[in-house]
């Protein structure tokens, strides 16, 4: 048999890799992108980061609204708090739809004495215009391929993003 090195030192690297994580949402690959948003083969949004560590633009656009909104009880980079869960834990259970269910009308544990209360953000535009973004940089954290704090770079603006940031906001 001839000697294959190459496969030795894999299997070695694979045995010393975490387990792989659950993505309820599927394969992330992303395989289409609509002006910049990419998407994976079920159609749910996805990151897209290059080797070099630059992501996608809604990655990035959604660090920045995940911490101006949701940190405040999900902890930075969605490792959790006193407050509330860790969404990089959270979404190894949670599907996209699950996750805009929860985030649109909230949520509230009856079952734990403490009075733990997911607010409904489904009026709120601060969110639910960043809310693919949100979810992207979130599910990029919890399949483990982002690092913590903000991306160093990312992809320039899309063309026409801003023009349809604005009409959202209103
Ligand atoms: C005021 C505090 C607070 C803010 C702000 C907040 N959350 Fe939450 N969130 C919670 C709490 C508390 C829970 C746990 C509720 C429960 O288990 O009943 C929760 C639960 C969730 C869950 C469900 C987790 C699971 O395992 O089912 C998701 C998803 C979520 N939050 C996303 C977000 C996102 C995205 C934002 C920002 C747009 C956000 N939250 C902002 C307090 C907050």
């Amino acid at each position: 048999m001839p000697a294959r090195p190459g496969a030795a030192v894999a299997a070695c690297l694979l045995f010393l890799m975490p387990p792989a994580l659950a993505d309820p949402s599927g394969d992330p690959a992303a395989v289409s992108s609509d002006n910049g948003e990419y998407s994976d083969k079920q159609g749910n949004p996805t990151y897209k980061i290059d080797k070099d560590g630059t992501v996608d633009w809604y990655t990035a656009i959604g660090y920045i609204r995940y911490t101006a909104n949701c940190m405040q009880c999900h902890g930075p980079d969605g490792l959790g708090s006193s407050f509330a869960p860790a969404l990089t834990d959270a979404l190894q259970g949670l599907s996209y739809s699950q996750f805009l269910d929860t985030v649109t009308n909230g949520k509230k544990n009856v079952s734990v004495s403490q009075d733990l209360v997911m607010p409904a953000f489904g009026t709120n535009p601060n969110v639910m215009c960043f809310i693919d973004a949100i979810f992207i940089y979130l599910r990029a954290r919890s399949d483990g391929a982002l690092g913590r704090g903000q991306p160093a770079n990312s992809a320039p603006r899309p063309k026409g993003y801003s023009a349809t940031e604005d009409a959202c906001l209103g």
